[in-house]
Parts: C-alpha cells; sequence; structure tokens
C-alpha cells in the first residue's frame, strides 16, 4: 500500500510508521521536522506546518491507498481534505480521534459504545481545566462529524489514554520516577476508580490492520483494553516490577487542590476528565486483540529501565511538595 501518515514521528503514529515500513509498505510522512526520524531514508518526507494550509498542495496530483491522521484537532485540520480531489488522493481516510467525544455527550454511559456518540452535547465548563478538556472533545467531534456522512471512505479511531513507551505525555514514566526515588507517592482518593486505556503498539498493529478495509468506512471504532485497573493496582504492580516499596498515601483531590498541585502534573491517570469507552464492536467487527495489560506494563517497565530519559516529566517538578503533603496527611491520620 502506499499510506500517507499525517504526523508519525511522535508515538503510536511513530510506531504505525515503523510497523509499515517493515512490512514493506510505501510510507509519505507530512510533518514538521522536529524530531529525528531513525528510518528516514526509507519513507518519503513531506515536511511542513499544517496550521499553514500548505497541505492540500503538498499533496495535489498524489494518490494514496491509506491516509492516517494523527493531527485533527479542530474543523480547519479537516476541511480542506474533504473536497473532492483531496479525497481521491487521500484514499482511505482513517481519522484519529478519541474516547474524549464520548464525555462531552449529556447522559452518555460508561463504558461508552460507539452509538452513544449521538446526542446532545454538554454546555461548556466554566472552569479552565474543563473548558480545555471540552474544547479537545468538541474540537474532535466536529473533525469526526466532517467525515462521517454515508459515502465517506473514512474511519473515526477513538483512543482512551495510550500507555507504552514514547509517550509524550510521559503518564507511567511520571509514576515510575516517583516509585523509584523512594518518597511517598500520592493516591488521590484512594485510587479506586476503574480505568480502561490502551497500549500503544496494540493501535499501531489494529490501524495497520485496517487500512483499506471497507468494511470500515463511514465507521467509528473504539479501541480499548478489556481490564479496568484502579490506580491503586497499576502502581502497585509497577512497584513490585522495579523492587521499591509501594509507599501510597491516599489524599484527596481538594487536598491536592488546595495545596495548589495540579491533578494533571501530580497523578494523571486521577484527572477527572478520562474516557471509559466499550472495545465490543472492533473486538467483533474487526478482531481487534490487545497486549494483556500487565504484559504491556511490564514491558513499558523495562523499557524505562533499559533508557533511563535524561529528565523529569514536567509535572515531577514539584515532587518535594507533594511527599510533604503526603506526610502531613499521615501525620493527621
Ligand atoms: N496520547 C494519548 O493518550 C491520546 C489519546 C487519545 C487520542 N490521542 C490522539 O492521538 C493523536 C496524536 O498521536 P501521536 O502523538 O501518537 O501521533 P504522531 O503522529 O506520532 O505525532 C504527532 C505528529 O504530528 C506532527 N505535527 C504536530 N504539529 C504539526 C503541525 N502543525 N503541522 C504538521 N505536523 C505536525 C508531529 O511532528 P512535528 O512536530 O515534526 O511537526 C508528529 O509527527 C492526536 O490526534 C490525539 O488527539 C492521543
Amino acid at each position: 500500500m502506499k499510506v500517507l501518515i499525517l504526523g508519525g514521528t511522535r508515538f503510536v503514529g511513530h510506531l504505525l510508521a515503523w510497523r509499515l515500513v517493515a512490512g514493506g509498505h510505501r510510507v509519505t510522512m507530512f510533518h514538521r521536522g522536529t524530531r529525528v526520524v531513525p528510518f528516514a531514508d526509507r519513507v518519503e518526507t513531506l515536511l511542513g506546518d499544517r496550521t499553514t494550509g500548505v497541505l492540500p498542495s503538498l499533496i495535489k496530483g498524489r494518490e494514496f491507498d491509506a491516509t492516517v491522521d494523527f493531527g485533527a484537532y479542530v474543523p480547519g485540520d479537516v476541511e480542506p481534505l474533504v473536497d473532492t480531489v483531496a479525497r481521491a488522493a487521500l484514499g482511505h481516510y482513517v481519522l484519529i480521534s478519541t474516547g474524549q467525544v464520548y464525555l462531552l455527550r449529556e447522559g452518555c454511559p460508561r463504558p461508552a459504545r460507539e452509538v452513544d456518540y449521538d446526542g446532545p452535547v454538554m454546555a461548556r465548563p466554566e472552569d479552565e481545566e474543563g473548558a480545555g478538556q471540552w474544547d479537545y472533545g468538541f474540537g474532535k467531534r466536529m473533525c469526526e462529524d466532517l467525515v462521517s456522512h454515508e459515502k465517506s471512505h473514512a474511519t473515526r479511531v477513538r483512543l482512551p489514554m495510550i500507555n507504552g513507551p514514547r509517550d509524550p505525555h510521559r503518564r507511567l514514566e511520571g509514576y515510575l520516577w516517583r516509585l523509584l526515588d523512594g518518597a511517598e507517592v500520592l493516591l488521590p482518593d484512594g485510587g479506586e476508580r476503574p480505568m480502561r486505556h490502551v497500549f500503544s503498539e496494540d493501535v499501531a498493529r489494529a490501524l495497520a490492520e485496517m487500512l483499506c478495509n471497507e468494511r470500515t468506512y463511514g465507521q467509528a471504532y473504539n479501541l480499548a483494553q478489556d481490564e479496568t485497573p484502579t490506580l491503586r493496582e497499576v502502581l502497585e504492580r509497577m512497584a513490585w516490577r522495579v523492587g521499591a516499596p509501594a509507599k501510597l498515601v491516599p489524599v484527596s483531590t481538594a487536598e491536592i487542590e488546595a495545596e495548589g498541585l495540579s491533578m494533571r502534573a501530580v497523578s494523571p491517570f486521577s484527572q477527572r476528565w478520562m474516557s471509559f469507552m466499550d472495545p465490543t464492536k472492533a473486538k467483533s467487527e474487526l478482531g481487534f486483540v490487545h497486549t494483556p495489560l500487565w504484559e504491556y506494563i511490564d514491558r513499558t517497565v523495562t523499557a524505562f529501565l533499559g533508557h533511563p530519559p535524561s529528565d523529569r516529566p514536567e509535572g515531577y517538578t514539584e515532587r518535594r511538595r507533594e511527599s510533604e503533603l503526603a506526610r502531613r496527611v499521615m501525620r493527621n491520620g
């Protein structure tokens, strides 16, 4: 196949590009060139900034069998691609979306199925964090709506939080640094809320397998793991895996906020805006299978221990205040 990847150099896009190259496909990648691509000599690179509107002219006259779009966030990113010329050029268009599209839906069930997408959307929250998260989900919804018509050759793929090596948000990695530094680790609200995420490699494989599959045209799919661990379970597993004592200290969200700490930085898996999706449709229609949770956690830990990054994730800067809060909470019983 001739595949165009819009993005492809950071996380899942990077894994997908590797996978397609390894599979003997002809890969073209469009991005700004901010990262080194280890397989650059085996792909065609189109350099450009999508926000400048340069993309349609770069692909004019070209014909790809499939295009995977990792960089569509607002309708303006997709609009230039839906005109007839661009559609012919793109082939099967796969839009990378998010489980966030369900969080905006009034009364959306958890877990959310693909059919739960339709319906009224809640008002934009007033608080800064809620507004930002709502904007992200709403932007993705508008991108989806542009390509979801009946005769569409597009597939919408909704993803929850993605874990794995190279995660640019450095979520699991942030917990690992904390477990390894020997100080207490905050467990917001006891860390008992079930979560359903997905492993990056499983997404890349599922994407590669769905390209040019006509059955997926016009469809949306949730790609998510079956397991629904709590944060406490994940941290205990990772602590065991690295040989550290799990000094987990339950604290309330209110205590974290009163300390002026951001939940996103302290414990990204405890954020209020976290989707919880039902992957049944992808499993039954696409044969989606995923790596067992503990296996992928172990692999991510191994990759971290083998090549620990030279710096700490952004949220780690307030680490001392986190452990002070933990000790205070423990002292106060
Ligand atoms: N990570 C998660 O937990 C999660 C969850 C749900 C959905 N998603 C979705 O996953 C997608 C991102 O996945 P990824 O990071 O794995 O993708 P990726 O394709 O590996 O990386 C993003 C790519 O976009 C390029 N890019 C960024 N800004 C650009 C611009 N203005 N013009 C051209 N190219 C640009 C980057 O390269 P340059 O910097 O060189 O331009 C990079 O190649 C997003 O659509 C996000 O909504 C992620």
